[in-house]
């Protein structure tokens, strides 16, 4: 069984939106292993985001994340982190298809309700750091 690390953004748990997106998860089948809500410090957040650090967009990611909550999640299942990517839809508005959490509500590219791991090497070392 495969392990991906998830995290609910802040607009997510501003717009109370939690509940539908870990209903999503829970029934494809995946298990919530762990979970947590709390405010992050901000070296977690840069450090979770290190491989964007030279990006235009890395500050304002950064500063949207913090002194906010979030919730963090361990979850495991069949082919775990590419079926959440899937089930997550793409980070641009225009390619987030209908059906993802994404397509259904966001409208751009930084609060955009979730995060799931690009690849099980980055799954593993975000579930370290973060739990
Ligand atoms: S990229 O474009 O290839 O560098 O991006 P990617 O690896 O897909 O992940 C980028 C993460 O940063 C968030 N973010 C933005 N991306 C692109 N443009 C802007 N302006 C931007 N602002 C924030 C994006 O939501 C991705 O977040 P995560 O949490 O990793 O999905």
């Amino acid at each position: 069984m495969e392990r991906t690390f998830i995290m609910i953004k802040p607009d997510g748990i501003q717009r109370r939106i939690m509940g539908e997106v870990i209903s999503r998860i829970e029934n494809k089948g995946f298990k919530i292993l762990r979970a947590k809500l709390f405010k992050p410090s901000k070296s977690l957040i840069e450090e979770h985001y290190q491989e964007h650090r030279e990006k235009e967009f890395f500050h304002e990611l950064i500063d949207y994340i913090s002194g906010e909550s979030v919730m963090i999640m361990e979850v495991e299942g069949e082919s775990a982190v590419e079926v959440m990517r899937l089930m997550i839809g793409n980070k641009d508005p225009k390619l987030a298809a209908p059906g993802t959490i994404r397509g259904d509500f966001s409208n751009e590219k930084t609060q955009n309700v979730i995060h799931g791991s690009d690849s099980i090497e980055n799954a593993n070392r975000e579930i370290s750091l973060w739990f």
